[in-house]
């Protein structure tokens, strides 16, 4: 058996990519056998407690008997069908309960295979909507610094300038503006400066995108929900359209089903993906108002150009339509607020360490921010020498596990967080 991982993993690291890695300088990676709970079990018999719930996704834990059968009973009418030009009653009954559960002003639903092709249709829309209105030059995007929106281009352009990818690609990204991030400078400061970056740019300006209250892969970030009512303001008073990114965000990660609930604002246009399925896999959302759809619509192009091949995709629907079931009929709200108070207590003392910068958590996310990054070809084989599964990035130590995590489980996790912190070299 360990000839066997040792040639797997062999041949892992020679010929296959993983997410941002180098194949000249690979990171570990570990084999994993199967999933089950908050439990990863590696090939060679060891088991990992979840803190990621794979990157924020598997809500519900691992092998679950509801998703599980919900993927079998569609396998046995059909895994995929094209949706142009036919439709099925998975994708139906998604559509209404995403317009059932989001804010009533969306009443549009356009299904594809990821959170970043989600963001690409959501900016489609946006500029789709000013070219029917004749006003054709409103194509740029105004976000905030430390923005995450996806890796495709259209949704790499909306990332943050620095941290993002922009430096490789900086002849082909669009240009877009960004402003003070709310998390990292005063908030009334921030919201001046995009409110000024809209007066000065606003002929050009199509839509403002933001990650509601938590700024995610940016780095794990908080701003308030007021912050968010000011821009929902600014918005209408400037006829500017919203769009919010809840890829991260949604189906209850920060306490509400969707963050901007806290704000007790709409998004014209809402992004949705990640949880979804309850991390099973791979399916995103992007909704709409009538306003959008029907200008759009009676536009010169009334087409929303967009149709990918896997859209809608039954099988992913149909899991879809389980996992929120299935989270609905949860006491999630209070799993959630449970997980969020554990995280705090059993996270505070990590604040008086000589390493540490910042300790926050919102929500089912729990994070450490260090002075320094942290050396990944040593956490990671230490958080696996301790029995959990925690992937840092950069100077970010954090969880975002399952709701159904128990405590002691929890516990392990956050233990394992104030080990590597206070050990780190
Ligand atoms: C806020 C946000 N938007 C978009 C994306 C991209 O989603 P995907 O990785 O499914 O393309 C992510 C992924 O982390 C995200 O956190």
């Amino acid at each position: 058996m360990d000839d066997c991982i040792k040639t797997l993993a062999d041949f892992d690291r020679t010929h296959i990519w993983h997410p941002y890695t180098s194949l000249s300088q690979p990171s570990p990676t570990f084999l994993v056998k199967s999933a089950n709970g908050v439990t990863l079990t590696l090939a060679d018999g060891r088991e990992l407690i979840d803190g990621m719930s794979s990157w924020w996704a598997a809500i519900h834990g691992y092998n679950h008997p509801e998703l599980n059968e919900a993927a079998t009973k569609q396998l046995a009418d059909m895994s995929h069908v094209m949706f142009g030009g036919l439709t099925h009653q998975p994708a139906i009954d998604l559509a209404k309960t995403l317009i059932n559960l989001t804010h009533p002003n969306l009443q549009h639903v356009f299904f594809v295979d990821s959170g970043s092709v989600s963001v690409e249709v959501a900016i489609k829309m946006a500029i789709q909507y000013w070219a029917a209105k004749k006003q054709p030059k409103k194509q740029r995007l105004l976000t905030i610094k430390n923005a995450y929106h996806g890796d495709t281009f259209g949704a790499m352009a909306a990332c943050d300038p620095k941290s993002g990818m922009h430096f490789l690609f900086k002849d082909l990204v669009a240009k877009h503006f960004f402003a003070e991030s709310p998390a990292c400078v005063p908030e009334s400061e921030a919201f001046k400066d995009l409110e000024n970056l809209l007066k000065q740019n606003q002929p050009t300006i199509a839509a403002i995108i933001l990650e509601p209250l938590v700024q995610g892969a940016g780095g794990m970030q908080f701003y308030s929900a007021d912050y968010l009512k000011k821009v929902r303001a600014l918005c209408d008073k400037t006829g500017t359209l919203l769009i919010l990114d809840e890829i991260a965000t949604g189906f209850g990660r920060t306490g509400s089903l969707f963050a901007y609930e806290q704000a007790e604002v709409a998004p014209d246009i809402l992004c949705l993906g990640k949880a979804l399925t309850g991390g099973y896999i791979s399916l995103a959302a992007t909704l709409c108002s009538e306003t959008i759809a029907t200008t759009i619509g009676n536009g010169e192009h009334p087409t929303l150009v967009h149709g990918p091949t896997f859209m809608a995709n039954p099988l992913a629907c149909a899991i879809a339509n389980a996992s929120l079931k299935l989270l609905l009929e949860s006491p999630w709200q209070q799993r959630v607020k449970q997980i969020e108070q554990q995280l705090k207590t059993e996270l505070k003392s990590c604040r008086e360490l000589a390493t540490v910068k910042n300790v926050r958590v919102k929500g089912a996310i729990g994070v450490i921010e260090l002075h320094k990054p942290i050396d990944i070809h040593w956490v990671q084989p230490r958080f696996v020498e301790l029995g959990v599964w925690i992937r840092p990035f950069s100077n970010l130590v954090y969880v975002m596990p399952s709701y159904i995590i128990e405590g002691g489980d929890l516990s392990r996790l956050t233990a394992a967080m104030t080990e590597v912190v206070s050990e780190r070299p």
